[in-house]
């Protein structure tokens, strides 16, 4: 797979990481063929230059969900986190934090929101409407009290599909580790010493008060067995009843969907193919873009998420109608290759890209490409 920008980082977490957890950032549903057409599609746009244009300063500043970040980059909410790194999610929220922008913490967070909140990061948090909806309440109540004013509602992930490089590795049965996986943890000294010393071994600190299973994956089992597969726009009118706060809704792929989710008042949408790993074939996050963008006609902010690796991927996308992206797997490589500093890394090398993009195409700051739109573009 391309790897961007990131090839660097992604190597490194590679040769870090043992074998099932490289496996489970990097890798998709069923035949992966989502996650290399989210890569094709921003093959498919050039972004044309334009000289004799007052380029000496370049502003990344971006308002997006009622929030103002130093770049249009968004760290996606990403499950286990913590197992990548003993920084664990507080040192990809420290990162952010530094860096000016938004991270999302998801329901799967090893370290627990509140830990993650006292970092200071402008955060927001991932949930999903539970069959119990007191758990729901529950994480709600949460994420108020420690200061969160914006959850994001993940809707693309009713069922998990077959993941072939996890059913390979057992990856969900990790809370029994098998010999083989036992020696291919153990092949890995420094990152089972980074644990050991991290203290983030055994539990999905998130979610660890609402399951009496012991070990990481029967804890995640519990609660994805809480994840209701009956859940429709009526739940959403629920959660926005019974959150007065920022509600995203994340996992948007088709104009309709768009447009009901907003009718029903949701804040912002993220349009996501979860990275390629729920639905195998999906079309491309960008592909989609544009016809959602001109459904929803700017009545709520748009994000959007999967495959991106470098400063054009961002700058087209903001052209095509979104108003920041997040970014998953590069944050995990990022942690993985080197904690707080390896994310620090990541959203500096991807800030570098945009900003000489940027330059180069005579565009000053994030509201000169949204004016653009496609007249910065070039479709090959
Ligand atoms: C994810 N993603 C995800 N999304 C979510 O809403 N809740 C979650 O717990 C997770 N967990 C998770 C773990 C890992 C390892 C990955 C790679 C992804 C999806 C994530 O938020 C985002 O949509 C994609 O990662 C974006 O695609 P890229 O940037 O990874 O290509």
């Amino acid at each position: 797979m391309d790897d961007g920008a990131f090839a660097g980082f992604s190597e490194q977490a590679r040769r870090r990481l043992p074998r099932l957890f490289a496996d489970y950032i990097d890798g998709g549903a069923h035949g992966e063929r989502t996650m290399a057409r989210n890569r094709a599609a921003f093959g498919q746009w050039g972004i044309v230059p334009r000289g004799l244009r007052d380029v000496s300063s370049i502003n990344l500043a971006t308002q997006c969900f009622g929030r103002s970040w130093a770049l249009p980059v968004f760290l996606a909410p990403l499950g286990f986190a913590g197992m990548f790194h003993a920084h664990g999610e507080q040192g990809a929220a420290y990162a952010a934090h530094k860096r000016g922008v938004g991270m999302g913490v998801s329901t799967f967070s090893i370290a627990p929101m509140e830990k993650v909140a006292a970092t200071g990061a402008d955060l927001m948090a991932q949930i999903y409407v539970f069959r119990d909806r007191a758990l729901t309440r529950d994480m709600l109540e949460r994420a108020r009290a420690c200061g969160m004013d914006g959850i994001i509602l993940t809707i693309d992930t009713a069922i998990t599909p077959v993941r072939e490089r996890d059913m390979r590795n057992g990856f969900r049965h990790l809370s029994r580790p098998t010999a083989t996986q036992m020696a291919g943890l153990l092949r890995h000294p420094s990152w089972l010493y980074g644990q050991v010393r991290g203290g983030a071994m055994p539990n999905v600190g998130n979610i660890a008060g609402y399951t009496g299973s012991r070990g990481v994956m029967a804890q995640a089992r519990d609660v994805v067995a809480q994840i209701d597969a009956g859940l429709d726009w009526d739940d959403l009118a629920w959660l926005r009843a019974t959150w007065g706060g920022t509600l995203v809704v994340k996992g948007i792929m088709h104009p309709d969907d768009a447009i009901r989710a907003a009718e029903i008042g949701a804040d912002g949408l993220i349009i996501s193919n979860h990275g390629g790993r729920q639905m195998d074939p999906a079309p491309a996050t960008l592909d989609v873009l544009p016809a959602i963008a001109q459904a929803v006609g700017g009545r709520v902010d748009i994000m959007l998420d999967s495959g991106i690796r470098r400063g054009g991927d961002v700058v087209a996308a903001l052209a095509l109608g979104a108003r920041a992206v997040s970014i998953g797997r590069p944050w995990a490589w990022g942690l993985a290759a080197g904690g707080a500093r390896g994310v620090g890394l990541v959203l500096d090398t991807l800030a570098r890209e945009i900003s000489d993009v940027m330059a180069l195409a005579g565009l000053p700051d994030i509201a000169a490409v949204r004016a653009a739109g496609r007249n910065a573009l070039w479709r090959f």
